[in-house]
């Protein structure tokens, strides 16, 4: 089976110099994952794990140190490449004296649209962002929340009608329900056949819309795949809960004792059987186990003044 490839990165690196004496952090080393086409791709690591620093990358924003990469076939940076995608930056900065239809307008008119079509569009993506209200479109940006600033901007990067939509972080700064309605909206561009790459830390939201991840931690990627084929499907352990005399407990067996065997002695004590679960591992258990059996944090590697100045 082939796939079409939209996003490609091979062995991305990214080491920058920091202060007097240059201490190098390498921020990224030899990251290498695809995005195919239609898919949602979760790029998935703690704080510092390097997401931003490859989407920025990706997106032409700043320059590997090594490695390459291509989107839509094209490599890095591609002014054809930009016209087909939308970028949610981390901390976007717009004009605050703006309002939300006036930034999409903006944002429009750069890529070349008609009046008509901006004006058609804008309305169109700030009803869908959930800041349709005449309130919410015609206040200037520096009014806004940070999760309706979240909101627009994802609103913005939308604006072309992208193929592929990077999104760095789109959940961050919105409370429960603005995080599903995020959610939601992914799962409608992908249903549009749209393509969609995002980074988080937040596992929950990789779990429920994703077809396949990439885990980065410590500037390596540690893993990337379908979310079933990276979750071990060894059982942890089996936690049965019983009830004796009114009293529930809940006991949990590791996966090599027999299950039966150990019902059969608890209902012979004279307990009642009432549930009995086999846990398998999350996404939760997979990533603390990749971020513990790896250095977490970009690794700063010292260097003398002598060699630095070299
Ligand atoms: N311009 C820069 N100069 C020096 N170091 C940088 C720069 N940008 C990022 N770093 C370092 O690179 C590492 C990765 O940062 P990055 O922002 O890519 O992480 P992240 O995975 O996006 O984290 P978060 O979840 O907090 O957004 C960090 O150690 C960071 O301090
Ligand atoms: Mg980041």
């Amino acid at each position: 089976m082939t796939h079409d490839v939209i996003v490609s990165a091979e062995k991305l690196e990214k080491v920058f110099a920091l202060g007097f004496l240059r201490k190098k952090v390498r921020a990224v080393r030899e990251v290498s994952f695809e995005v195919r086409r239609g898919e949602i791709f979760g790029f998935l690591g703690p704080n510092g794990a390097g997401k931003t620093t490859t989407l920025k990358m990706l997106m032409g924003l700043i320059f590997p140190t090594a490695g390459t990469a291509r989107i839509f076939g094209e490599p890095v940076p591609s002014i054809a490449a930009k016209r087909r995608l939308g970028f949610l930056p981390e901390n976007p900065y717009f004009y605050d004296y703006l309002s939300g239809e006036e930034l999409l307008d903006l944002m429009g008119r750069l890529f070349g649209l008609g009046r008509a079509e901006r004006k058609r569009r804008a309305g169109l993506l700030l009803e869908r962002v959930g800041l349709g209200r005449a309130g919410a479109r015609s206040m200037p940006l520096r009014k806004y929340s940070k999760g309706m600033l979240q909101r627009l901007g994802i609103a913005q990067a939308l604006i072309n009608d992208p193929e592929l939509v990077i999104l760095d972080e789109p959940m961050s700064g919105l409370d429960p329900i603005g995080r599903k309605e995020i959610r939601d909206l992914i799962r409608e561009l992908k249903d549009e056949g749209k393509t969609v790459l995002f980074s988080t830390h937040i596992l929950s939201d990789v779990e429920l819309i994703c077809d396949r991840v990439a885990i980065v931690v410590g500037g390596r990627l540690r893993d990337s795949g379908p979310l079933d084929q990276l979750l071990s499907p060894r059982l942890l352990h089996t936690e049965v809960v019983l009830e004796a005399g009114g009293q529930k407990e809940a006991v949990r067996l590791a996966p090599e004792l027999d299950v039966d065997e150990a019902l059969r002695q608890a209902l012979a004590a004279g307990k009642k059987v009432v549930a009995v679960t086999p846990r398998r591992e999350s996404l939760e258990d997979l990533f603390v186990r990749e971020v513990e059996s790896g250095d977490v944090g970009a690794g700063a590697e010292h260097q003398t003044p002598r060699e630095a100045a070299s």
